[in-house]
């Protein structure tokens, strides 16, 4: 196994739970959520929907198939009509009562314990148009929201519309495909850009894939004022190895292996 640096230290990182514990438990269930609450990870990452009748599911995929025994988009069925489906057989049997869960029932069970970081994925079509203020309103309705609960997206738009509706949510930038020099130069200007109004920082980190990153890039983003949260290293190795790039927290499916790397630090 790796050897760890000396200088790594246990606050230096935050450990957070992809889709929940997803390698242990179905992504985006409660199962995974519950797993990642009771290993102590410092935040979970999920991902939102919305439904025909506009609630608020949380669920990875544009289309039901990969993850229930239902088939189609999310968009074209009610949440009624989704909550029938079983979202954990695919997974492993033993989890055949897993249902999709609203983004509220699993702040509701968080409720604080942890950070929650709230992945806006794009889609074109209207359900999406006031999506990132819908999910204002729900940090608003959760006690202490905007201390635990953080949105990110790949799209700046989402993120924009976000903090002209209310400036008191935090946000992440989430860099999908390869870091360049100039796609960091964009990303800088989008962020003087977004910080415009306020002299604070409105978007504090960029979370990039973890194959773009090397040691040089983390340190730019940083001298750039920029957390990096990356995604999803699943084993001991990659996670050591990004650590040691100095990334300020690391999103994987195996938060136990990162748990376990805090304690032998
Ligand atoms: O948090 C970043 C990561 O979740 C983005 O990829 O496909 O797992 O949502 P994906
Ligand atoms: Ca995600």
């Amino acid at each position: 196994s790796p050897v760890i640096d000396k200088s790594l230290k246990k606050e230096h990182f935050d450990i957070i739970a992809h889709k929940g514990a997803s390698g242990i438990a179905p992504e985006n269930t409660m199962a995974a959520f519950r797993a990642a609450i009771e290993m102590g990870v410092d935040m979970i990452e999920l991902d939102v929907r919305n439904t025909k009748d506009e609630e608020i599911v949380v669920f990875h995929d544009e289309f039901l198939d990969r993850t229930t025994n239902g088939t189609g988009a999310v968009h074209d069925y009610t949440l009624e009509e989704i909550r029938q489906l079983d979202a954990g057989s695919w997974f492993d049997p033993k989890f055949r009562d897993e249902r999709v869960p609203t983004l509220k029932e699993v702040l509701d069970l968080i409720n604080g314990r942890c950070k929650v970081l709230i992945e806006i994925k794009h889609m074109d079509h209207p359900h999406y148009h006031d999506f990132a203020e819908k999910l204002v309103d729900v940090i608003r309705e959760e006690k202490n929201g905007y201390e635990w609960i953080i949105l990110q997206s790949e799209e700046v738009e989402y993120i924009e519309a976000a903090h002209e509706y209310d400036d008191h949510v935090q946000t992440k930038k989430l860099m999908i495909g390869e870091d360049s020099a100039p796609l960091i130069a964009f990303y800088v200007e989008t962020k003087m850009h977004l910080g415009r109004a306020k002299e604070d920082d409105r978007m504090k980190a960029l979370n990039p894939e973890y194959h773009t990153l090397s040691t040089r890039r983390v340190f730019r983003m940083h001298a750039r004022g920029f957390q990096v949260y990356t995604y999803s290293p699943n084993n001991r190795e990659d996670m050591v190895k990004m650590l040691h790039m100095g990334v300020d927290g690391i999103i994987t499916d195996y938060p136990q292996i990162l748990i376990q790397i805090r304690k032998d630090i």
